[in-house]
């Protein structure tokens, strides 16, 4: 999929803008506040119905406006051109693929698989496993479009297992249990292929960056799986009881990076960190066009606050080879380095919300 243009409305201090994007990489450059990170916030909105910087959607649409609007017309890897878009106020969300309307988020999710990093990126492996499990589940989501039904139907199970749970009425419970047990297996055992394939990819790519000898990457269940999942459930219910919901299931999932037996967050340098996590958005992607031939597209907000000069300039590298479409802003043009070896790039000036293309 590629964006061929795209329109934001009400988005920070983007009023009304059009733009027609490059295929390969865009540089979106202007001083602080001039808007561009609401450039990236524009994008990430279309492919995920949600900000990656407010939890409230509210604090994103312009003040003086009480909805925001991104549309855009993209390409699809077979040709056939698609038209997305999307409106959100702070209470309802509109999706709309070619003109059709939709309420579903996993439409415009498989329209527009992106991966974005920006300044806090880096909590992928240094925060809570909530960050962890929505990377992994991505992955899944866009590698095997099975998975998603699976997934709900375990969301389901919880819900009702916990509702139960809450109201202290049990008898009932074993329905659930075993809705829980097939289901979440189901969920756990596609994490565990997903991670299996996603491991020498993202090793590859680490190369690029930094040397480490000893990595791995181990999938943790939610549950001790050197026992049964519905022995766990049935051996729990008391504790589960106590507090009203479902202790163990892959919704407690989670994985972790060893680097030489350490985990990565507690032993590699905050910059190597950063090279971790962007390997492992990088790999997602590259999975993606390696298995199923789709191109995505990468967003990087505040590029020189992410990386110094010569991995600024790996990293280009690596993106301009391979096939996505980017989208990449920093405070000076200079912060892009020696952009010669680019070919087909577009450079952007933001500056007060306008986007020109210089
Ligand atoms: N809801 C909003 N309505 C209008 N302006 C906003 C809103 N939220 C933020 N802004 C302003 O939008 C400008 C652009 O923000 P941002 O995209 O983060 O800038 P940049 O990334 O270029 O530093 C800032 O000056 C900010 O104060
Ligand atoms: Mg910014």
């Amino acid at each position: 999929m590629t964006l061929l243009k795209l329109d934001i409305y009400a988005i920070r201090n983007i009023l009304k803008e059009s733009f027609i994007p490059s295929q390969t990489i865009n540089f979106f450059y202007g001083e602080n506040g001039s808007g561009k990170s609401a450039i990236i916030e524009a994008i990430f909105i279309l492919g995920r119905a949600k900000s990656f910087r407010s939890t409230s959607i509210k604090s994103v649409i312009n003040i003086s406006e009480k909805q925001l609007v991104v549309c855009a017309q993209t390409q699809q890897p077979n040709g056939i051109l698609m038209h997305l878009g999307v409106q959100l106020d702070s209470k309802n969300i509109c999706c709309h693929v070619n003109h059709q309307a939709t309420q579903k988020r996993s439409d415009l999710a498989y329209a527009l698989p992106l991966q974005i990093i920006h300044p806090k990126s880096f909590e992928l492996l240094d925060a809570g496993s909530q960050l962890r499990r929505e990377y992994l589940d991505w992955g899944v989501f866009n590698d095997d479009e099975c998975f998603l039904a699976n997934w709900r139907h375990f969301k389901r199970a919880l819900l009702q297992r916990n509702a139960l749970l809450k109201s202290k009425s049990i008898t009932h419970i074993d329905v659930w249990n075993k809705e829980l047990v097939y289901y979440g297996t189901i969920v756990n055992h596609y994490r565990e292929l997903y991670l299996q394939k996603l491991k020498p990819v993202f090793l590859d790519i680490l190369a690029h960056f930094i040397e480490i000898d000893e990595i791995e990457l181990k999938l943790l269940s939610g549950w001790d799986i050197s026992k049964d999942f519905g022995t766990i459930l049935v051996e729990n219910i008391d504790y589960d009881l106590r507090y009203g919901f479902t202790h163990n299931g892959p919704h407690r999932g989670d994985f972790q990076l060893w680097v030489n037996n350490r985990l990565a967050k507690d032993f590699v340098s905050r910059g190597q960190l950063k090279l971790l996590v962007i390997s492992l958005k990088l790999a997602q992607m590259q999975l993606l066009k390696n298995t199923r031939n789709i191109i995505g597209c990468f967003l990087i907000d505040d590029f020189s606050a992410e990386l110094d000069v010569v991995n600024r300039a790996k990293l280009l590298n690596y993106l301009s080879k391979m096939d996505c479409q980017v989208f990449i802003t920093a405070t000076e043009q200079s912060d892009f380095g020696d952009l010669k070896q680019i070919i087909n790039y577009k450079m952007f000036h933001v500056e007060h919300g306008n986007i020109k293309q210089v």
